[in-house]
């Protein structure tokens, strides 16, 4: 009897996109200030360590972040568009009501036929794209996966409110995973609880012709930071434990990109050196889905984290959602 062959998934190419337009703290605070919004570079940096972020032209659209994103991941992978079998973008900020972003996606990347879907699950949406790609590839589904986080926030975003129009950009971030022999994916986890729907929420709706309710971010932050500070940890030591590794073993860190402090503490409290964290919020802002595959891109680009290493990524957003993925590159 012949066993049968464990099919794993690995990543083998990343990419990322940031639009042109690079608005420092500085100069959102003078156009805040022209609508009487009161903010500063100092309390932006306090609280948050933000100190920059993109935002598109107004005819950029998500679509058009992604598919940059994943020309330069392909490119990273060597992997022909037309040999890709599955497409999963994440993203809270789509193109259109419908059809998907991924449909979009493979229309402008000129490929047709592969199956394409998005993924809702906020700032925690590439975690969650990525583990739908690794259980399909390990099913046989898929062979070949690009797997993306793009958002254009900046559309969302109430520019009379303060407290949150400080703290997002826009960006895509994108990976070629791929099945393979010897595991890259070692763990995931996923939860939700929506019990919290309303901490951090677009309420609106497109119906009857109109837009009903506020097409505008909501969030209670401090709510928030709350929450996110505890389930990172617990979904840390979670998906270490399922995959029989230890904090010792991650060589990196990439947790969603929301605010400083929220890093600092999860390094903090899983005993990690901070030079084992990756930090983009400072040059990003919070790109939602899209700030883990930016992260992890910019990383493997600049030289810091190489194959073989042990990379823990973990999302925490909208829904309430949160979730891990440990992998070595
Ligand atoms: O992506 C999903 C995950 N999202 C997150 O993880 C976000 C989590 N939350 C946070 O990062 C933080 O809660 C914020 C950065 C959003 C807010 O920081 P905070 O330290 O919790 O501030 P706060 O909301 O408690 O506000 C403190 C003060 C308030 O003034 P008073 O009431 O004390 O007089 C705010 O009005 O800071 C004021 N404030 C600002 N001041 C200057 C709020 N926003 C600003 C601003 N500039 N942009």
């Amino acid at each position: 009897m012949t066993s049968p062959t464990l099919r794993h998934s690995r990543i083998t190419g990343t990419g990322s996109f940031l639009p042109p337009n690079r608005l420092t703290n500085d100069a959102l605070a003078a156009q805040l200030a022209a609508d009487g919004i009161e903010t500063s570079d100092q309390w932006i940096v306090e609280r948050t360590g933000i100190r920059a972020r993109h935002f598109a032209a107004p005819d950029v659209t998500s679509s058009d972040l992604a598919v940059e994103a994943a020309r330069h991941a392909l490119a990273a992978a060597d992997v022909d568009a037309a040999n890709i079998d599955l497409i999963i973008v994440a993203t809270s900020t789509p193109d259109m009501v419908f059809p998907s972003t991924a449909c979009l996606v493979q229309r402008k990347l000129g490929v047709a036929g592969c199956a394409a879907f998005d993924v809702q699950a906020v700032c925690s949406g590439f975690v969650y794209a990525l583990t739908v790609a690794d259980s399909m590839i390990r099913t046989g589904a898929a062979s070949k996966a690009l797997v993306i986080g793009a958002e254009v926030f900046s559309r969302i975003l109430d520019f009379k409110d303060r407290g949150t129009c400080v703290l997002f950009g826009d960006g895509a971030g994108a990976v070629v995973l791929e099945a393979s022999a010897t595991p890259g994916i070692l763990a995931s986890e996923l939860h939700a609880d929506g019990r919290h729907v309303e901490i951090l929420c677009v309420p609106g709706n497109v119906s009857g012709g109109q837009v009903l309710g506020d097409p505008l971010l909501k969030m209670d932050g401090p709510a928030v930071f709350k929450l996110a500070v505890g389930m990172l940890y617990d979904v840390a030591k979670s998906v270490l434990e399922k995959a029989g590794r230890s904090d010792a073993d991650i060589d990196w860190l990439i947790p969603h990109q929301a605010n400083i402090r929220i890093l600092l503490s999860t390094a903090k409290r899983l005993k990690l050196p901070l030079d084992k964290l990756i930090v983009t919020v400072d040059q990003h802002g919070n790109t939602s889905a899209a700030s883990i595959p930016l992260a992890l891109d910019e990383s493997v680009r600049s030289g810091k984290i190489v194959r073989g290493d042990t990379v823990l990524l973990e999302g925490v957003g909208g829904g309430f959602t949160w979730g891990a993925v440990l992998l070595d590159l």
